[in-house]
């Protein structure tokens, strides 16, 4: 038996690859795709909304799933939004900004997280990953900037390491995850692709194959870490 798939981020660049790649896969009885629009986009997938800065939106949607979850892709986030950008000096630090990005980036996968745990199987492999970066390694900065955009991934890779100590508990052969998934070609990178080495700008499908054979490839031991879209660790 399996469980459904689920692709929180289904309209963004990365997340509508995932939810292609799913549905094709054929491996999972339902791949549910949800963005804040929820109207989908993939045949074959089921669309449905979701806010993560709304936890009541997140419990609601996947108290409408039946089933078990086997597979939790968090395939949202931020890095802009209209007029704001990264911080490139502390000067431009503002509270409600750093504040969006932590709601967004961090506080909201972890309560996806917390509503979809009860959900995995507990006998058998579940897989929840989560989108973070390589900008969210604290021992991997060294050019600084990106104040919020940074910090946020750091902690939802805390947040991740933490649900993953957790987690294994009740379910053993479950694993939560974060993964970087490369320089991509979407909405959310755009304004920062300049500079990008030729050939390391990968496009949303190309990533997403990546990603995929990373987490199929995942054994208990990568319980808890972060891994680069070419399946080497990054530390945090
Ligand atoms: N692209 C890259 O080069 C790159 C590099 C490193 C890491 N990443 C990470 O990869 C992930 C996906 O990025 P992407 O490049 O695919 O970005 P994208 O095309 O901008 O997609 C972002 C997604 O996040 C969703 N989202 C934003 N705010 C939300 C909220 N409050 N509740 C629910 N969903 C929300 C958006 O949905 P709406 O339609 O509802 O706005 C959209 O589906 C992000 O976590 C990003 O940090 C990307």
């Amino acid at each position: 038996m399996t469980g459904s798939a689920v692709v929180i981020g289904a309209s963004g660049g990365i997340g509508t690859a995932l939810v292609r790649a799913l549905v094709a896969d054929a491996r999972y009885p339902a791949v549910h795709a949800l963005s804040r629009r929820g109207d989908g986009g993939v045949d074959g997938a089921i669309p449905g909304t979701i806010d993560l800065t709304d936890e009541a939106s997140i419990a609601a949607t996947f108290d409408r799933m039946a089933g078990d979850i086997d597979l939790l892709l968090i395939a949202s986030g931020i890095l802009h939004d209209g007029a704001r950008r990264p911080e490139r000096s502390l000067r431009e630090l503002d509270a409600d900004w750093m504040a969006r990005n932590f709601a967004v980036n961090a506080i909201g996968p972890a309560l996806a997280i917390k509503h979809v745990a009860p959900r995995l199987p507990r006998d058998r492999r579940s897989v929840v990953a989560a989108l973070s970066a390589r900008v969210g390694s604290i021992s991997d900065n060294r050019i600084g900037g990106w104040y919020g955009y940074r910090a946020s991934k750091a902690a939802l890779n805390m947040l991740v390491r933490s649900a993953s100590i957790e987690i294994a508990r009740s379910r053993p052969k479950a694993l939560v995850v974060g993964l970087h998934p490369g320089t991509v070609d979407t909405a959310l990178s755009t304004p920062f692709q300049t500079g990008v080495p030729a050939g390391r700008l990968f496009t949303p499908e190309r990533s997403v194959h990546a990603l995929l054979s990373v987490i199929d490839g995942l054994d208990v031991a990568a319980n808890g870490h972060l891994f680069a879209w070419d399946g080497r660790e990054i530390q945090p």
